[in-house]
């Protein structure tokens, strides 16, 4: 009688320990279902989002290109060395990434956006977002104004070789 008894404590327990078991292994399984994946839900954004697109988020809509203004492109270099050096560097990457060939890899629009705008790019455009996820410090507001911005653009046209 008494084994028997010993047998059906060790029974319970191990029907204890077999449903804690399957539940954790419903729950975790639960997690992974209900995560999005990040990647595409990432593409969806660059693919629709009209908030936080080519032109970034920010005062700046539309910028008129034309042949290189070197004046204002020197103007733009006097003030990027000024207030962006202690983060940019144009050949290599620093606090924040290399500027050179960033008129290649983004709209004027966006450039003067993310100069204007950092905090709320990087936290509604997915392009500066992803930017912050991989240097994980924040650009801040450099107090500049839209034009001294528009000379900035100039100057990274002026060493991406525009003409
Ligand atoms: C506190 C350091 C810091 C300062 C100061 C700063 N930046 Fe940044 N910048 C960053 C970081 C870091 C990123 C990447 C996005 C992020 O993490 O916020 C970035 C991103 C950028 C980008 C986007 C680059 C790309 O590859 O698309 C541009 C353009 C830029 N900064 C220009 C400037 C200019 C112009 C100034 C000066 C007015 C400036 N930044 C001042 C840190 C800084």
């Amino acid at each position: 009688m008494k084994t028997l008894n010993r047998m059906t404590a060790i029974c319970s327990r191990s029907v204890y320990l077999v449903f804690f078991l399957v539940a954790l292994g419903a729950c975790t399984k639960k997690d992974a279902e209900t995560t999005p994946p990040a990647s595409s839900d990432a593409n969806k954004n660059e693919a629709t989002a009209t908030a936080g697109s080519a032109k970034g988020i920010g005062p700046v809509t539309e910028v008129k290109i034309e042949g290189l203004n070197v004046e204002l492109a020197t103007k733009g270099k006097a003030i990027f060395e000024a207030k962006c050096s202690a983060c940019h560097k144009v050949e290599e990457r620093y606090v924040g990434p290399a500027l050179k060939d960033v008129t290649k890899r983004r709209t004027p629009e966006w450039i003067m956006n993310m100069i204007l705008n950092p905090v709320e790019m990087t936290q509604k455009d997915p392009t500066a977002q992803e930017l912050l996820g991989e240097f994980l410090t924040q650009m801040t507001f450099q107090n500049v104004s839209q034009d001294e911005a528009r000379g900035m653009l100039e100057y990274f046209r002026q060493i991406d070789g525009a003409k």
